[in-house]
């Protein structure tokens, strides 16, 4: 009994001294870990796709192409991880009521996002410190607003379909495709 509560403390702070040791040259390694288990629940939480969904597929038209960064730019990869994965988070806020999926994985999946989500502003605060904020990065600006432009094509989509089913079984399968690209911009994020 004794044993099994000191493992316990143990393990609890091993957890928290992960978290508050964060090491921005291994944020790759984390970010990495999180966003692949983030795709393995996308794909737990409602299983198959459903084949009396197939006739909804359609094209978000991601701006791919727009949003890969130049090699040397491992700040512009963070904001745009950082960008893609807050639009998720966002998507997965709207009525899921329809869409029969298992809430425990939902949860788990939408806390994935927000330890992503805080990992890169962390050490995206701790880089910029001496350098010039992204914000007023001129070469961001074109692919973010084509990126915002995407997901609120997703959310019209929802909108329009009233969160049915089928609408959100095609948005998980459109937010895999989402985080396999994310899986590109991590692999940019080493040294
Ligand atoms: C979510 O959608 C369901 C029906 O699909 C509806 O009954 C419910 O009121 C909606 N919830 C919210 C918060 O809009």
């Amino acid at each position: 009994m004794t044993t099994m509560c000191l493992l316990h403390i143990c393990l609890v702070l091993l957890f928290s001294t992960e978290i508050y040791s964060l090491d921005c040259n291994l944020l790759h390694f984390q970010q990495n870990k999180v966003n692949t288990e983030s795709l393995e629940l996308l794909n737990k939480m409602g299983g198959q796709f459903p084949l009396q969904c197939l006739n909804e597929n359609r094209n978000f038209e991601f701006p791919q192409k727009a949003l890969r960064p130049r090699e040397s730019q491992k700040e512009n990869a963070k904001v745009v991880i950082q960008e893609i994965l807050q639009q998720i988070f966002y998507i997965f806020s709207k009525n899921l009521t329809q869409a029969a999926w298992d809430r425990s994985f939902i949860e788990l999946f939408q806390n994935g996002l927000h330890q992503q989500t805080e990992q890169l502003e962390k050490c995206l605060h701790s880089e910029m410190e001496n350098k010039t904020p992204y914000l007023g990065n001129e070469k961001l600006l074109s692919p973010m607003l084509k990126l915002k432009k995407y997901f609120k094509k997703i959310g019209d989509f929802l909108k329009e379909k009233q969160y049915s089913l089928c609408a959100w079984e095609t948005i998980r399968l459109e937010m895999g495709r989402c985080l396999l690209f994310v899986d590109q911009l991590i692999k940019r994020l080493q040294n």
